[in-house]
């Protein structure tokens, strides 16, 4: 049986490396910050609060950056004349715009004055944050709806909150919203009511690059490993990787602990690029299963085939070829075949998720072009996750030769 000794080879504070940590420092996001300085700034004034939509992929900072900026806004309202300002943070994942209505009236009241998340009307729950926000102290009242994608059609609340005033629903207290999201289609998708109200200021967090990555991770190494734990190449090498993929600092971040972690259960003290490498693949095929667990079965089986094709050397591919080669594949496991333009749709939507590739080929003299797809994934993760996690890679695994 192993026994538990409170040494540790690599790690001199592992929580560093944790969702949870916050940073003292917000590296590379000057101008993001500065959009929000500018638009925040009529708070500081007294006036009323623009609203902002803040966007952009996952794990690139936005609420992080969001968090600093209300920390400094709260801090320097003390100096304000006139001006209290109150936040109200409410994270929106997997709730649906109903339900936030109910958590935010909740913030306002003492837990044994809770309402239920079920049960009144809409009308009934907006009304009571209205309320609410009118006897409350302060002059404003920051709405903060982080992660707002799961909202999909149902924009009620971000309509609501924008024209509280003009709708004569609040006169005293002035109120403002920040909406936070990760996904670019919730965006083109709002109503056009919220886009004009909601999407007054918008806030694009780009992908960080490889010179952001390697600063963030170097300024989370310096406290969370030892001294000389970890070897020259890692913090390059993770960057790199990450950049070229996703840009996104959470999946950096994990993927520099997880290295630390294969160390320490290997006893080594130092972290090199071959325990890189062995964490880029554990990450990425956490990413790979999440992303194929949303995906029909059927998606799976036309990722599988161009897979095949891929093994077999032969992308980039046209379309007709994948068909072919999928008709056997699908008729070998016993499924129904899709037709010509459903495996398109799902072709395109593998190239939205960034698993697959596609490349305009032009036909020449004559005119005109055609698609190509090839992988864009790694073939070897994505190879072990649809063999051990997908119904389809299982039944593929038993009828392999
Ligand atoms: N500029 C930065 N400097 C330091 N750390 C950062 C920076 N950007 C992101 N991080 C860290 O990366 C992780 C992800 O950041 P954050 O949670 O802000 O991303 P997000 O854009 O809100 O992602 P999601 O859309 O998934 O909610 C956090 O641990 C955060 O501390
Ligand atoms: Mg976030």
């Amino acid at each position: 049986m192993g026994r538990f000794t409170q040494t540790d080879a690599v790690f001199d504070n592992e929580e560093v490396l944790t969702d949870g940590y916050t940073p003292d420092t917000l590296i590379a996001r000057e101008d993001e910050m500065s959009t929000y300085v500018e638009v925040l700034q009529s708070v500081a004034n007294g006036a009323s609060p623009r609203n902002i939509f803040v966007y952009g992929d996952t794990g690139v900072g936005k609420t992080l950056a969001t968090e600093m900026i209300l920390d400094e806004l709260l801090e320097d309202q003390v100096e304000f004349d006139n001006v209290s300002v109150e936040v109200v943070w409410q994270n929106c994942k997997d709730a649906t715009s109903y339900q936030v209505a109910c958590h935010l009236v909740n913030h306002f009241r003492d837990r044994n004055q809770e309402i239920h998340t079920t049960g009144y009307p809409r009308s009934t729950v907006h009304r009571k944050l209205w309320e609410h926000i009118e006897d409350t102290d302060a002059t404003h009242v920051l709405f903060v709806l982080d992660e707002i994608d799961s909202f999909r059609s149902d924009d009620e609340l971000l309509y609501q909150i924008p024209r509280a005033h003009t709708n004569g629903n609040i006169t005293e207290t002035k109120i403002g919203l920040i909406g936070i999201s990760n996904n670019f289609k919730f965006r083109d998708e709002l109503s056009a009511r919220v886009q004009s109200t909601l999407c007054e200021h918008e806030i694009h967090f780009k992908p960080y690059d490889a010179d952001q990555l390697q600063e963030i991770l170097s300024q989370r190494a310096d406290e969370a490993f030892l001294d000389g734990a970890l070897s020259e190449e890692v913090i390059p090498l993770t960057a790199a990787k990450v950049a070229q993929r996703t840009g996104s600092a959470r999946e950096a971040i994990n993927i520099l602990s997880n290295a630390g972690f294969i160390a320490r259960d290997n006893n080594d003290s130092t972290i090199t690029d071959s325990h890189v490498t062995k964490a880029y693949h554990q990450v990425q095929s956490g990413v790979v299963k999440d992303e194929l667990e949303a995906l029909p079965t059927q998606s799976h089986v036309v990722l599988y085939t161009v897979l095949s094709l891929a093994r077999q050397g032969r992308t980039p591919v046209r379309r007709k070829v994948i068909h072919d080669q999928y008709k056997t594949i699908a008729q070998q496991i016993g499924r129904d075949t899709v037709s010509t333009r459903t495996l398109h749709r799902r072709l395109n939507q593998l190239s939205l998720k960034g698993f697959i590739n596609l490349m305009e080929v032009n036909k020449g003299s004559n005119g005109g072009s055609y698609y190509k797809y090839e992988f864009n994934a790694d073939e070897d993760i994505i190879a072990d996750v649809l063999e051990s996690e997908s119904r389809v890679g299982q039944i593929i695994g038993q009828h392999a030769d």
